[in-house]
């Protein structure tokens, strides 16, 4: 497909942000493309008074499989940004700038200097227990306020058809194809899951996806967001905490603890949620599921070395034969399987 505009051209992005009137003719401007997502290009355009990113979803991804999504996924995606600014606390989410959407364009408000993204923090063996309280109570707050949504807000993230080719494909099924030994489990999940009780999911829950600003979290990326199950964002989410743990020996009790927070915290704004029949045990479910899938999926957590591969695949194959029900006993049993 042919895009009339490459963001990445940035004089060429600046003279469009120009004639949208976001920059002045005479503003001075500067373009810096941000590198660190595969699915968009991401471009910052720094002008005298405000700052603007703008992604593009591609049609390509930037990984070594060659895997194709639908890059109308960004009209989801600044859909889950407007909608996310009614149920996230204030200061959570970059303010919706614009939408071009035959361009595959969203814009929004930068996030100020200085900031970190929260993965390269994490990397360093730094998690503070503050970060990780906001991370549970986060994710807990969007479940829960999304469970007040009416039909008409519901309605337009109700196709899950971007969640399936992101997620429940390159992550589960593909993952249950190298592994028949899980195939079973594997497929068990994606019914439950289809039954499950429903609220807004943001399906990209990753520290990757989330920078500190003023020792506040702000959450990006939003393209796969949906109404479904909401267990899927606690298994991504923890699957990142738990790797984690496996990678960085010296800090792994920290991050260990750091998971048992994340859901505690998490508990104290989910609501009535929680409360629903299988809730916990679908969450460690799909926490196992991430943990395989993060190894022989098709996004593979690039900073395992092969000995920590090896770990996180024989613990979740052996702990989703029976799974636990709890998700502090999923964190020590999986904690137990570390050297
Ligand atoms: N509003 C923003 N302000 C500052 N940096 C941003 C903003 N949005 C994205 N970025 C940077 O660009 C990177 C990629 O953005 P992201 O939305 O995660 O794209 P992708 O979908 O490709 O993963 C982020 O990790 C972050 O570093
Ligand atoms: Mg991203």
């Amino acid at each position: 497909m042919t895009v009339p505009l490459d963001i990445e051209q940035t004089h060429d992005l600046i003279d469009y942000l120009r004639g949208r009137g976001l920059f002045a003719k005479d503003d001075v401007c500067a373009a810096v493309i941000l590198r660190g997502g595969v699915s968009n290009k991401t471009v910052l355009v720094q002008g005298p008074s405000r700052s603007i990113v703008v992604k593009q979803a591609l049609e390509k991804l930037r990984v070594a499989a060659d895997w194709h999504a639908d890059p109308a996924r960004i009209e989801r995606e600044a859909l889950g940004l407007r909608l996310l600014e009614h149920l996230a606390p204030p200061g959570s989410l970059t303010p919706f700038v614009f939408e071009d959407a035959p361009l595959f364009l969203l814009g929004m408000e930068a996030v100020p200097d200085p900031h970190e993204n929260w993965k390269t923090v994490l990397l360093r063996g730094e998690i503070a227990e503050d970060a990780t309280i906001q991370f549970g109570a986060l994710l807990g707050r969007i479940h829960f306020q999304g469970t007040k949504l009416d039909e008409a807000a519901i309605r337009p993230i109700q196709d899950r058809h971007f969640f399936q080719e992101l997620r429940v494909d390159p992550y589960y099924h593909f993952t249950a194809r190298k592994n028949p030994a899980a195939a079973d489990f594997y497929a068990q999940l994606i019914r439950d899951m289809e039954a499950a009780p429903r609220t807004v999911v943001h399906g990209d829950f990753s520290p990757k996806n989330i920078l500190i600003h003023q020792g506040r979290l702000i959450l990006l990326d939003h393209e796969v967001i949906h109404y479904g199950d909401p267990t899927f964002d606690l298994g991504f989410a923890l699957t990142h905490l738990l790797s984690k743990a496996n990678h960085l020996r010296l800090t792994r009790q920290l991050f260990l603890q750091a998971s048992e927070k994340f859901w505690q915290s998490y508990l104290t704004e989910a609501g009535p949620l929680t409360g629903e029949r299988d809730f916990e045990s679908r969450a460690c479910r799909h926490t196992l599921a991430c943990l395989l899938a993060r190894i022989d999926g098709r996004s593979p957590l690039e900073y395992l070395n092969p000995d920590e591969q090896v770990v996180q695949k024989l613990a979740a194959l052996e702990l989703l034969r029976n799974p636990p029900a709890h998700i502090p006993d999923l964190i020590r049993e999986f904690g137990s399987c570390l050297p």
